[in-house]
């Protein structure tokens, strides 16, 4: 996707949302995944978020719903979210792959490369200002560079995804933090940095990524056109329409 493909209003990215997810959902790039899963697991959220968190691959409980991070580590990025007073519906969760690989295993490169484009058109049209990265993989793949998380946990850096400049904030996968109390202390002292982070103005775009938007149309006073929806951006998995997502 090129920055002039990325529509102007909230709305409208939401909808070309919906229809990459309705490509998503019906990728067969690798073969194994598309055989063995029992849903592709494109993301959650609100379409809109400030924040997007990238994991790595569904588990069986993702793979079951669905939806991403609803076992063990779901749980436990809930309640951090819910430490700097944030909560599921305020941010976007997606994953470097969205089809459970067998048994666990780790992504394959050619995998992560299948699965890249839907990855960064999620980033184009949700446009967060923020992404924090769990653990290796998302880490690796958006920074394209080896570098490990235990290097680079809690530093933000300005990263270029696709056609969007955003704040990239890799901390350490939730799951890894699940069993060992050090991580989890250093992965909550990581947390604490969020409110910050988001309060910090939209990492500029330069104009190429950014092209200007249209003057917009002129409506007659009193015609009650308000801002536009804004609770329709934050769409929780129960309210959504099933039949096109039950997602966001
Ligand atoms: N771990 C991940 O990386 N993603 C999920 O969705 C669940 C667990």
């Amino acid at each position: 996707m090129s920055a002039g493909d990325v529509p102007n209003t909230a709305a409208e990215r939401r909808e070309a949302l919906k229809r990459v997810y309705a490509e998503a959902h019906a990728c067969t790039l690798c073969p194994e995944l598309a055989s063995t899963r029992k849903n592709v697991v494109f993301g959650s959220g609100n379409a809109d978020a400030d924040l997007m968190f990238i994991g790595e691959a569904p588990g069986a409980s993702e793979d079951e719903q669905g939806v991403p991070f609803v076992g063990q580590a779901g749980k436990l990025l809930e309640k951090l979210l819910g430490e700097v007073g944030l909560q599921r519906s305020d941010v976007f969760i997606a994953n470097t792959l969205k089809c459970r690989p067998p048994g666990n295993r780790d992504p394959l490169p050619l995998e992560i490369e299948n699965c890249r484009s839907y990855l960064y058109r999620q980033v184009e049209l949700i446009q967060p200002k923020v992404i924090c990265t769990l653990g290796n993989f998302a880490t690796k793949l958006l920074r394209d560079d080896k570098t490990g998380i235990t290097r680079l946990h809690g530093q933000a850096e300005l990263l270029e995804v696709g056609c969007r400049v955003v704040r990239l904030f890799p901390i350490f996968h939730p799951a890894a933090a699940l069993y060992t109390p050090r991580m989890l202390q250093t992965l909550r002292e990581d947390f604490l940095q969020l409110p910050d982070l988001l309060a910090m103005p939209s990492p500029e775009q330069p104009e190429w990524l950014d092209p200007p938007e249209p003057a917009p149309e002129q409506t007659s006073a009193g015609s009650g056109a308000g801002p536009e929806g804004v609770a329709e951006e934050a769409v929780s998995a129960t309210e959504a329409e099933p039949d096109q997502l039950g997602l966001f």
